[in-house]
């Protein structure tokens, strides 16, 4: 492992300084967009009033053959578009892959100034990250570019979950992580054809003898695995993410598994469809009661130590630190959504 002050020296010469902390930024979803296809990136400007991240995917479900249509369009979207305070994010193809080393030079050189986050699919291991933080630094020096891009990568093989921790400490580029549900699923041998989402066959039987009608109780696949990716995140001080839902007609689906891992500490959720907006619009920014509660917390505490009862429930420093996370989160949603901020009492 690197010592803590080489670790914050950029990794070439004329490079921005690495961050120490991560912007604070509101993203509730990652809406997924093709830009191989213009009647899609056409919408783009009115689309980026809408949500909190616009990314144009580079990877899978790009065809081959419109690998470099898709480049071209997200970097021609991302040059004739202003984005304004939502993000400008794009997933490049994966590091073993014919693509790559064209997606990283060509956007880095034509939009580097403004583009966010680099997803980077498919990581293994810390010496993934390691690469793309290098040749960044590489680019940034050469181009010009201003502030570090940062890399957020995708926890989609067996290999990447058995080496979380060390991805998301891999470097001060680290901007979080999604599950990626799909192709974790392939890697692991997992026997689901689904993209994220439940399985009517992962259950547990309420008790009973043979013969009896016993209850079902549909379980979460991805339980384990975004609980490892937040534990990794927030420990390395970057921010987890649920990934993609496929089904997008199964809205009543979605938003559980959306909820879930905002309720476990995820930050937001991919949105592969203008549907998926809305509920995680809903689902990432807190409820109004709990902001309420959390305010009448801190309100009791203003110090946040102590301990009083409020409405018959014991409160002490430990429940003012979970207070102050739905705060923090509620002002932060709150300076974006005047609707949002007056339901909040703000
Ligand atoms: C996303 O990339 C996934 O594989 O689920
Ligand atoms: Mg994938």
């Amino acid at each position: 492992m690197k010592p803590p002050r080489p670790f914050y020296q950029p990794l070439a010469i004329g490079a921005p300084e690495p961050l120490r902390e991560l912007p604070v930024k509101l993203e509730r979803m990652i809406h997924f967009v093709p830009p191989h296809i213009e009647k899609v990136t056409a919408k783009v400007p009115e689309l980026a009033r809408q949500v909190d991240v616009v990314l144009g995917n580079l990877e899978d479900a790009i065809p081959a053959d419109a690998k470099e249509a898709a480049r071209n369009g997200f970097i021609a979207m991302a040059k004739a578009t202003d984005f304004g305070a939502t993000g400008l994010w794009t997933r490049i193809n994966a590091l073993n892959s014919p693509w790559v080393l064209d997606d990283i030079n060509q956007v880095v050189a034509s939009i580097g100034n403004k583009l966010d986050v680099i997803m980077l699919p498919k990581v293994e291991g810390a010496w993934d990250i390691h690469y793309l933080d290098q040749l960044l630094a590489q680019l940034e020096a050469r181009h010009s570019i201003k502030r570090p891009i940062l890399i957020h990568a995708i926890l989609e093989t067996a290999q990447g979950v058995n080496n979380v921790e060390s991805i998301a400490a891999a470097s001060p580029r680290m901007h979080g992580m999604s599950l990626g549900p799909a192709d974790l699923a392939a890697s692991r041998g997992m026997k689901t054809t689904r993209v994220g989402g439940g399985h009517p066959d992962y259950v547990v039987l309420a008790d009973g003898k043979t013969g009896d009608v016993r209850q079902k109780f549909q379980q979460d696949l991805w339980h384990y695995t975004t609980a490892k990716m937040v534990d990794a995140c927030m420990a390395a001080g970057i921010k987890p993410f649920y990934g993609p839902f496929g089904d997008s007609s199964d809205l009543a689906g979605c938003e559980p598994q959306f909820r879930n891992s905002f309720l476990m500490g995820c930050a937001g959720a991919w949105t592969l469809h203008p549907t998926q907006v809305a509920i995680a619009k809903r689902v990432f920014s807190p409820d109004p009661a709990e902001v309420a509660m959390a305010k009448k917390i801190i309100a009791a505490m203003p110090d946040g130590s102590g301990a009083v009862m409020i409405d018959g429930k014991m409160q002490d420093d430990a429940t003012w630190k979970q207070a102050k996370v739905v705060v923090d989160l509620a002002k932060l949603v709150a300076s974006k959504d005047p609707e949002l901020a007056t339901r909040y009492g703000f």
